[in-house]
C-alpha cells in the first residue's frame, strides 16, 4: 500500500551527489529512486545514433514519439535502456556530457520526459533526482531538497566515477562543469533554480553518510508531524 508515502524531489547542479544520495535515500525508506538526468541522456544518445542534432527541433520532435526509455533498478545503481538497446555505459560518455545541456532545452522533449517522471511519481514513495523537480515536475513533492557543494568538489566527485580520465583533466571537468551548470541555470524552460520550500543542503564537507541520514530525518519528520 501507498499508504504514508511521500514524495521527495532533490535538485541541484552536476555532481552535487545527487544521485547517489538518491539512491542511498530511496534504500533506506524502501523507495522507489528515478534518475531524471539519465532520461534527458538516454534521449542525447538516442538522438545521436539517429544523427539528429538539438538544433534541428524539427527532426527532435518528429523522432520524439518513437524513443522509449526503460530505467532498470540494479543492487548498484541502474540499467538503461532505448528503444530495447542497452545504452548504460554510452550515457555517461564525453560526447552525451558536450550535448545533452543543448538536447535539455528543447520544450517538447522537456513535456515529455516530465510526463513520464510525473506517472512514475503518481502512487508516491519516489525519491527523484534532476534540476527542475521541485520547482516544476513534482512542486507537490512533501520533502525538497536542493544540493549543492563547491565546483571544485564537483568536479572531483564526477572525475573519480568517470571512464575516460585519459581524455580530460580534472581543470578541463571544471570548465565544462561551469558551462554545463550555466546553460542549465540560464535556459528558459525549467531552469535549475531552487524552489522556495527546498531545503539547502551544501554538501561540500559532508560524507555520504552525513548527507542521506539528514535528508532521511527531514522525511521522518515529516510524516511524524502531519
Ligand atoms: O544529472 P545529470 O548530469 O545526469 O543530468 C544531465 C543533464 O540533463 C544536465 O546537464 C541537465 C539535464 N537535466 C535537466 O535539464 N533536467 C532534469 N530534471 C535532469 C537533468
Amino acid at each position: 500500500s501507498s499508504y504514508g508515502k511521500i514524495n521527495i524531489a532533490i535538485d541541484g547542479p552536476a555532481g552535487a551527489g545527487k544521485s547517489t544520495i538518491a539512491r542511498k535515500v530511496a534504500g533506506m525508506l524502501t523507495y522507489v529512486y528515478v534518475d531524471t538526468g539519465a532520461m534527458y541522456r538516454a534521449a542525447t544518445w538516442y538522438f545521436g545514433q539517429l544523427g539528429i542534432e538539438p538544433e534541428d527541433e524539427e527532426k527532435v520532435l518528429q523522432r520524439l514519439p518513437d524513443l522509449v526509455i526503460e530505467l532498470i533498478p540494479e543492487a548498484d545503481g541502474q540499467r538503461v535502456f532505448v528503444n530495447g538497446q542497452e545504452a548504460t555505459e554510452e550515457i555517461r560518455s564525453l560526447a552525451v556530457n558536450a550535448k545533452v545541456s543543448r538536447y535539455a532545452q528543447i520544450e517538447g522533449l522537456r513535456s515529455r520526459l516530465v510526463s513520464l517522471q510525473r506517472q512514475m511519481a503518481l502512487r508516491k514513495g519516489v525519491v527523484m533526482d534532476g534540476r527542475d523537480i521541485g520547482t516544476t515536475v513534482l512542486p507537490d513533492a512533501e520533502v525538497k531538497i536542493f544540493m549543492t557543494a563547491s565546483v571544485e568538489e564537483r568536479a572531483r566527485r564526477r572525475y573519480r566515477e568517470m571512464k575516460e580520465q585519459d581524455q580530460i583533466t580534472l581543470e578541463q571537468l571544471i570548465r565544462d562543469m561551469n558551462e554545463r551548470d550555466r546553460l542549465d541555470r540560464e535556459r528558459e524552460i525549467s531552469p535549475l533554480r531552487q524552489a522556495e520550500d527546498a531545503h539547502l543542503l551544501d554538501t561540500t564537507n559532508m560524507t555520504l553518510d552525513e548527507v542521506a541520514e539528514t535528508i532521511v530525518s527531514m522525511c521522518l519528520n515529516f510524516v511524524r508531524e502531519r
